[in-house]
């Protein structure tokens, strides 16, 4: 049966190569992030029935009304794609509690707010699929990436917990942890002050292919997976800070973050 997908931070990167791999497969699509003119144009280039929902995460008492139109426009939501996010490049101590802020309140203020209301919707309807993009830094963390970590750590204790909260309601909860990506995320990174970053990090240029990544991530939520990780050498983090993490600590101090 066709699907409607709403994929957030559709505008690039990670988030524009969901939806052209969900449009290749046929789904009905709702395309949000800021740049309105971007998703515009990826909208009229792909072939399949898509609407263009501009937003703001940070903006949440905007939210609700957003999820109103979503729904008034394709009638049923079956996937929502929490994707939208901002990253940080910048040392803690120097790092102001606003800039902290406005991380916390795109990649999970946001975040959460936006699939409150979405989730009402797969309740009543009966169920549905929510997926949200935390990172390998939802499990481990990293120097120059405080707050971001910490926002996507709170993703997992929220997630988590959602997940068992609509279980009986028919809805799936999975929660996607992609290593080095090939995408702008560093270049739109915020600094210490708050600035876009504006620097391609060595780790993404050599990272995975965001095309190919959308496909083990449709994969993943087809699968039910609660709990995906994505990437190269990368993901064995996971695993040596799950069994040694005396040892993880130790990587840490001497792995090249920036
Ligand atoms: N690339 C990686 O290596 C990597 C690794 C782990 C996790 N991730 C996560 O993957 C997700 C997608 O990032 P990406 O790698 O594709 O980077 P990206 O190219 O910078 O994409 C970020 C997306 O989020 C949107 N966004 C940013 N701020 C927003 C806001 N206030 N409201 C609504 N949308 C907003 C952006 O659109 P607008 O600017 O148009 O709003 C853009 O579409 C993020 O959650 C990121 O944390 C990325």
């Amino acid at each position: 049966m066709k699907q409607t997908v709403w994929i957030t931070g559709a505008s690039s990167g990670i988030g524009e190569a969901l939806a052209r791999t969900y449009a290749e497969k046929g789904a009905t699509l709702i395309l949000s992030a800021r740049n309105e003119e971007k998703l515009n144009k990826l909208a009229s280039e792909l072939k399949t029935e898509s609407y263009v929902i501009p937003l703001d995460l940070s903006q949440t008492d905007t939210l609700e009304q957003k999820a109103k139109e979503a729904i008034q426009k394709t009638q049923k939501i079956d996937v929502l794609i929490n994707n939208g996010g901002i990253s940080q490049r910048g040392l803690a101590l120097e790092t102001s509690l606003e800039t902290e802020r406005r991380i916390m309140e795109v990649d999970f203020f946001g975040t959460a707010e936006l699939t409150r209301y979405v989730a009402q919707h797969m309740v009543n309807m009966g169920g549905g699929k929510i997926a949200v993009t935390s990172s390998l830094v939802g499990i481990i963390s990293s120097p120059y990436r405080t707050a971001y970590a910490a926002a996507k750590h709170a993703l997992h204790g929220y997630f988590d917990g959602l997940r068992a909260e609509l279980h009986e309601s028919n809805i799936q909860v999975t929660i996607l942890c992609p290593g080095f990506i090939k995408t702008d995320v560093s270049v739109n990174a915020l600094n210490e002050k708050g600035e876009k970053l504006n620097e391609m990090d060595d780790a993404q240029a050599n990272g995975m292919e965001p095309m190919v990544l959308a496909k083990k991530i449709i994969r993943s939520i087809e699968k039910g997976k609660k709990e995906a990780y994505f990437g190269g050498y990368e993901v064995l983090s996971i695993y040596i800070k799950r069994f040694f993490p005396s040892l993880f600590a130790s990587i840490l101090l001497k792995a090249k973050v920036r």
